[in-house]
């Protein structure tokens, strides 16, 4: 995997195949192009095999935005990991906080990410505070997010984890919602003390993204003023024009042409 890594969480979009298919096409040629950046793309589940067929070997790998804390048997409605692998999915974003609104607690995302880890896919831990408030309560809502998710497992997993920090209330809005680069910087070492806490021996290997109102207007500075090592990013990623001068800025190049 190339050092840096751009997520891009499709969540509910486009509305037909059809349309899932244009998008990704228009992404491919400048994945090809990137020597310093992976990029997942996690498409809905229901477009996951119809993509991962047609665009096999691609540069592109995929992703899928949840996954199920059971191996398999009878869970109406669940994918399991090794249905996902057996796709040709690399990795699967646990805890989205739009999971979490719709009831998944602490102890269900914490076996999802077993069973991803366990499994040989790379696990998306998204963590993030509904609301900052002055006392900074919200630290202690991230380090039970991660605390939670995370014990029990083995160093070898927690590797191959990768945190995606995602503050509820910069989802969703535009580039001036979002958070500042400098609190960015302040939360990111904020993760690397909790990890280091946790596991002194994997947490210098533990990727961390920020999620929340990436766009092309503040990419560049969160980037290179947070020591995050890539984002996650939800509307921006729907169409190339909003979604490729993030990659540049991760990669570290111009816009080309
Ligand atoms: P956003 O979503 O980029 O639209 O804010 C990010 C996310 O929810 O993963």
């Amino acid at each position: 995997m190339r050092g840096n890594l751009v997520v891009a969480n499709w969540k509910a979009n486009p509305p037909t195949l059809r349309e899932a298919k244009t998008l990704f096409s228009s992404l491919k040629r400048s994945a090809k192009s990137l020597s310093r950046t992976t990029l997942v793309i996690c498409p809905p589940v229901a477009y996951l095999a119809p993509l991962a067929l047609t665009y096999r070997g691609s540069d592109i790998a995929f992703g899928s935005q949840d996954v199920s804390a059971h191996a398999g048997g009878a869970h109406t409605g669940e994918v399991t990991v090794t249905m996902l692998k057996s796709l040709g999915a690399k990795f699967s974003i646990v805890g989205h906080s739009e999971r979490r609104a719709i009831g998944e607690t602490n102890d269900q995302i914490a076996k999802k990410l077993v069973q991803a880890l366990e499994k040989g896919l790379g696990g998306i831990l998204c963590v993030g505070e509904r609301e900052r408030d002055s006392e900074a309560h919200y630290l202690e809502e991230i380090r039970r997010q991660i605390t939670s998710a995370l014990l029990g497992k083995s160093v070898a997993q927690v590797k191959r984890t990768t945190i995606a920090y995602e503050p509820v209330w910069a989802i969703g809005k535009d580039a001036d919602a979002a958070i500042s680069a400098r609190d960015l910087h302040q939360m990111v070492l904020f993760i690397k003390k909790v990890l280091t806490e946790l596991y002194p021996d994997a947490a210098k290997a533990v990727s961390i993204l920020y999620g929340g109102s990436v766009e092309a207007g503040n990419a560049k500075s969160l980037m290179h003023e947070s020591g995050v090592s890539g984002f996650l990013v939800g509307h921006a990623s729907l169409s190339p024009d909003s979604f490729l001068p993030i990659l540049d800025a991760v990669e570290g190049r111009a816009r080309l042409a």
